[in-house]
């Protein structure tokens, strides 16, 4: 069994992927794994902090800069507080985000430097990014129409969510042994043992 695995769960709005991080954090619990459930933006006391003022509606004015900023901040908090000491009493992490969505997010839908944002990354995350990413693979259009109340974050036009998708898929294309791309228009528990299946087989390697 390997120790201290990295995983995360990425997608545009709508996709399904927290429902996913959960299902697979009870499977991987009951399975006797020690694991954890966290969240980018969001994942420590501080964080859930950033994250309000991140998804508040009422900061429009909220620049592309400060925005990435503060996804940053947030990074390196749940880096030293969460995922850190977690991997490093061997437990596997599965979080909902982590640094590819501000690949795509800040690099692909605001267009800033995807250089910049990866060297950003890695300081940071002091190098300790996930060995699997889950993305779960929608059409904008089909992902928007699952949510109702839309928070800031997903108040923008589809051409936002178009290149945050494509820039995932590019990821997905370059690195295809870190990212298993998942049909997010599958039913639930299809797209369930799609990832159990994925996952058992990194955790027998
Ligand atoms: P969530 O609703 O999946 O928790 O994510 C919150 C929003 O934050 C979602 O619209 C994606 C966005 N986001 C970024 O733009 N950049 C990032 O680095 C992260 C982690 C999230």
């Amino acid at each position: 069994m390997k120790k201290g695995l990295f995983i995360s769960f990425e997608g545009i709005e709508g996709c399904g992927k927290t429902t996913q991080a959960k299902r697979l954090f009870k499977y991987l619990v009951t399975q006797g794994y020690k694991c954890i459930l966290t969240q980018e933006p969001g994942g420590t006391g501080i964080s859930k902090k950033i994250r309000e003022i991140l998804l508040d509606k009422e900061n429009k004015k909220l620049t592309p800069i400060a925005e990435l900023f503060l996804y940053l901040a947030d990074r390196a908090q749940h880096t030293e507080e969460v995922v850190l000491p977690a991997l490093k009493s061997n437990k596997i992490v599965i979080t909902d985000r982590s640094v590819d969505s501000t690949i795509a997010y800040q690099g692909g839908g605001r267009e800033i430097s995807m250089e910049t944002i990866k060297t950003l990354n890695q300081f940071v995350t002091k190098g300790i990014t996930p060995n699997i990413t889950i993305l779960l693979d929608i059409e904008p259009e089909k992902g928007l129409a699952r949510i109702k109340n839309k928070d800031r974050m997903e108040l923008e036009k589809i051409k936002f969510y178009k290149k945050v998708r494509k820039v995932y898929l590019d990821i997905a294309n370059k690195e295809p042994k870190r990212v298993k791309i998942i049909n997010g228009n599958l039913k639930i528990e299809e797209i369930e043992l799609g990832i159990r299946k994925f996952i058992q087989k990194q955790l027998l390697k």
